[in-house]
């Protein structure tokens, strides 16, 4: 079965071709990055406009890089949320014209979902149920993943999303946007205690996070040490802020797995790059005796496969999308708004 994916949430528009789910053919992207560099942030109106002028070429594209024609195509697949409203209802008008023109079914996809599948492609033999820690640019999510497309909300930040709060303290160091890869890199060789940061807790919420404390904190400890004229050791306190985020992140995710007793853990999302959160999900992992799966770096953004392979699964389960299909701004990952 071949699934025309397409991806549009954010900053990335995404078109993928993915054969029974697992098996990516073509996986076209194109990024907005140096556009929004500019402005030190996804300025949404342009975010959509770009999507609008990519989508068409990197839908012929994948086909091409694919090997098959349009004739060929069984199913489409699109993110229709959580995202950025506009650049959504980009990719979802795009689908619904492409299935409506080719008769083929439209399946609307979670975009944390998509995330999570991008583990079954890394992976061949992983099945659910697992727990999975879901960390991107606006999403830090730890979800109990009971089958392919049953899934539930157990931990989720209160504020910031990881990737976030990596985003706006890279820019105030004036690294460059999108921050988390710079500052993974600026951490290497850093020492990561040289800074304390503060870990919050969400008061009888074991599982929830809050990083806006952490956020300010970090920002706080740059601009003093710059009214005071102290040099920041910069890979120091990359690497101390990057300990503090995989510090929120992994034990809640290891208690999740604890209660869950699956013995499978995986990470999904654009965070799930960062080198200090896979070695520490590793390592606990490893001493629990827990199954770890950390998908391809090139899987951990967004990208059009991963929505071709959830979308595969979605199929499966009877979802369908009508003509009358919308995108949602906020989609809850255990119960996804179906018409
Ligand atoms: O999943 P993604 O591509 O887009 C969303 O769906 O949000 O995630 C983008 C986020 C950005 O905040 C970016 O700074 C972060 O992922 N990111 C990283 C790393 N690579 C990308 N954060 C920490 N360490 C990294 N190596």
């Amino acid at each position: 079965m071949y699934i025309l994916a397409i991806e549009s949430s954010c900053d990335e528009t995404a078109v993928a071709v993915v054969e029974d789910g697992r098996y990516v053919l073509s996986d076209a992207i194109a990024s907005q990055i140096e556009m929004h560099t500019i402005y030190g942030g996804v300025v949404p109106e342009i975010a959509s406009r770009k999507h609008v002028e990519a989508i068409y070429g990197l839908a012929d594209r994948a086909l091409q890089e694919a090997g098959i024609t349009r004739a060929q195509i069984d199913a489409v697949a699109v993110t229709y949320g959580p995202g950025l409203i506009g650049a959504l209802l980009v990719g979802v008008n795009f689908a619904k014209s492409a299935a409506y023109a080719l008769g083929v079914p439209l399946i609307p996809v979670h975009h944390v979902r998509g995330h999570i599948a991008a583990n079954y492609i890394t992976y061949p033999e992983l099945e659910p149920p697992f727990c999975c820690l879901c960390v991107s640019g606006g999403n830090s999510l730890i979800v109990d993943v009971r089958s392919y497309t049953e899934m539930e909300l157990l931990g989720a930040s209160r504020d910031d999303a990881a990737g976030e709060c990596f985003d706006k303290v890279a820019r105030v160091l004036g690294i460059g946007y999108p921050g988390g890869g710079p500052m993974d890199r600026l951490a290497q060789g850093g020492d990561n205690h040289k800074y304390p940061m503060p870990h919050a807790k969400v008061d009888g919420a074991p599982l929830d996070m809050s990083f806006s404390g952490l956020k300010t904190a970090a920002l706080n400890l740059i601009h003093n040490s710059q009214q005071k004229g102290e040099a920041l050791d910069r890979p120091s306190f990359a690497a101390s802020f990057g300990r503090a985020v995989s510090d929120t992140l992994v034990p809640r995710t290891m208690l999740a797995a604890e209660q869950l007793g699956y013995g499978k853990v995986a990470v999904a999302g654009g965070v799930a790059a960062n080198s200090r959160i896979r070695a520490d999900l590793q390592a606990a992992c490893e001493q629990r005796g827990y199954q770890v799966y950390l998908p391809e770096l090139k899987l951990c953004g967004d990208n059009g496969a991963m929505i071709g392979c959830q979308g595969y699964y979605e199929y499966l389960a009877g979802t369908r999308g009508g003509w009358d299909l919308n995108a949602y701004a906020n989609m809850d990952i255990g119960h996804p708004r179906l018409l």
